[in-house]
């Protein structure tokens, strides 16, 4: 195996089953910025072993999008038996599915020799209770995300929604302490997957809110929906537009604490978000 980094922090992260060659062979041809090999819970117990020879036999590539996988919690057997892989296997980093504090993230980079770990930080009860620990200067935690499914049934939750349908109130905490968490660890926030691949509008509006609160990517686990969480992280030409009209007045004018740009009064958070704005700004875009 081997990764190709694409994009330094990726938009859309699209899962894919480990033990499906057909559906790997999909995802990695898709304009998804980063696949992510799933071992955990899209596999079954008796299709581990399988999928685990299957990422192994995967022919090196050199283009298309980074090459993540999402190994079994800490604590299992197979944990152990994935970190094997990991170990021979020419990856951009882990997923580590289940995280419960920062301490098991510089667990596993010891156990991993430092690689990159994106972790999911809201799957347990405990979890929701430490998204402040992954504020670490040695960790090589490069991503968080959320996650529902898991974190609705460790609380014995019988639905993740309230009465009018949208999310109750636990898993919008643990999706506000996840970006909260990530960004006052210095990663990248990424917003959690959602569940109805058919639904594409519904996506675009999930994923432009997430990209106005300060998530800079999302979970996806259908190729349909690459293109819409692509688009909903790239700043539009108006943003970029903007954010450079900000940079530019604050570089004229050095000492200035805050200035007018088209009318607007605009100060040090302002040119904290345009720099922002333009670090994401790619070239091409799909
Ligand atoms: N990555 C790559 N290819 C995928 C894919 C994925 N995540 N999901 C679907 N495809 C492929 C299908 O194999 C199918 O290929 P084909 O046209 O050659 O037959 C095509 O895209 C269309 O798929 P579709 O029929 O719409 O969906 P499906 O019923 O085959 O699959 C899921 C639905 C949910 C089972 C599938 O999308 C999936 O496995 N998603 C990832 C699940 C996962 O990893 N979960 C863990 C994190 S929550
Ligand atoms: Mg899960």
């Amino acid at each position: 195996m081997t990764a190709e980094v694409r994009h330094s922090e990726p938009r859309s992260w699209l899962f894919v089953p480990a033990d499906s060659e057909k559906k790997i062979a999909k995802a990695i041809d898709s304009n998804a910025d980063a696949v992510i090999f799933d071992l955990e819970d899209s596999v079954a117990a008796d299709r581990k072993a399988q999928a685990r020879e299957i990422l192994k036999a995967l022919p090196a590539r050199s283009t298309g999008p980074q090459w993540w996988v999402r190994i079994n919690p800490i604590g299992s057997d197979d944990h152990k038996t994935d970190l094997e892989l990991i170990a021979n296997a020419d990856v951009h980093g882990v997923v580590l599915p289940k995280a419960e504090s920062g301490a098991d993230i510089i667990q596993l980079a010891h156990r991993t020799g430092n690689i990159p770990i994106h972790a999911i930080v809201t799957e347990t009860a405990a979890s929701l209770f430490n998204l402040l620990s992954y504020r670490d200067p040695r960790s090589p935690l490069a991503a968080m995300s959320w996650g529902a499914e898991d974190l609705s049934a460790a609380l014995g939750a019988s639905s993740k929604y309230d009465e009018s349908g949208e999310l109750a109130f636990t898993y919008k905490l643990a999706r506000s302490l996840c970006l909260a968490g990530a960004a006052a660890a210095g990663v990248q926030p990424v917003d959690g997957v959602f569940a109805d691949f058919r639904d594409g509008e519904g996506l675009r509006a999930e994923a432009e809110a997430a990209a106005r609160e300060g998530f800079t990517g999302k979970l996806a686990i259908h190729p349909a929906q690459v293109a819409v969480i692509n688009a909903a992280f790239t700043p539009s030409a108006a943003e970029v537009e903007h954010a450079r009209a900000i940079v530019e007045a604050f570089d004229c004018q050095p000492g200035a604490g805050v200035l007018s740009v088209g009318g607007r009064m605009v100060d040090r958070p302002h040119l904290l978000a345009a720099r922002r704005v333009l670090a994401r700004t790619r070239e091409e875009k799909s």
